[in-house]
């Protein structure tokens, strides 16, 4: 059976890039390897319910709502065809209107079945860099303070889904401009694992 791993890194850490880094590192190397984005498949699911919205302001909506998404997302997911093993690109935590959610909650995390748990971190100060200038994304906090506060958010979240699914955690750092050093080293966790 391949292996579930959810990798989670919150906003501004360059999550994207690396599991872009991930993908042509793990193809190089003849790793066969699936990474699914949870938000693409939730954005998908709104669209389908005539929501079409940006992937940032998915966030903003109903919680009721994203739940019933959230959960149908990670069965859609749980329900991969293939070989492969499986990365869900996703969050520990989301920012809704209506406080700190977590992002895999019990129903979610029991669909998704995970073998492991990896965070993709970052200074703090780089995280509040970047987020202060990518232009593309609409992003909530920008100082040193809200990137502090939202990795101790994402930890907090991981022990919590950790001890639920008695999975082990790591951690990758993706420091200034060693993008493709973390998906190797990422893909090094990865291997071991499924
Ligand atoms: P998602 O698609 O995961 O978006 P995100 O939070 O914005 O995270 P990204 O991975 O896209 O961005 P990033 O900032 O980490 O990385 P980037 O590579 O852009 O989720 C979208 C939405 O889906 C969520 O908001 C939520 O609503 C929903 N969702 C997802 N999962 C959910 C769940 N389980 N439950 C409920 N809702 C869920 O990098 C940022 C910048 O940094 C770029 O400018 C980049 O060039 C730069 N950069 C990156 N790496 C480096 C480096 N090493 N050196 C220098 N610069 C770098």
């Amino acid at each position: 059976m391949p292996g579930t791993i959810i990798v989670a890194g919150i906003p501004g850490v360059g999550k994207t890039t690396v599991l872009q880094e991930l993908e042509s590192v793990a193809q190089e190397k003849h790793v066969p390897l699936r990474i699914i984005n949870f938000g693409n498949v939730m954005n998908e699911l709104f669209k389908k319910r005539g929501k079409t919205i940006h992937r940032d302001h998915m966030r903003r909506e109903d919680i009721a709502l994203q739940s019933r998404i959230q959960q149908q997302a990670a069965r859609i997911i749980s329900q991969t065809p293939g070989r492969s093993a499986i990365v869900v690109d996703t969050h520990m935590f989301v920012k809704t209107t209506d406080g700190i959610w977590p992002g895999t909650p019990r129903k979610v995390l029991e669909a998704l079945d995970p073998d492991m748990i990896i965070l993709i971190e970052a200074d703090a100060e780089e995280i509040a860099k970047r987020r202060a200038t990518d232009a593309t994304r609409y992003r909530d906090g920008t100082n040193v303070e809200d990137a502090k506060a939202d990795l101790q958010w994402s930890r907090y979240m991981a022990s919590a889904n950790a001890v639920l699914a008695g999975v082990p955690i790591q951690i990758v750092h993706n420091r200034d401009g060693q993008q493709r050093q973390t998906a190797i080293d990422l893909l090094d966790v990865i291997q071991k694992r499924t």
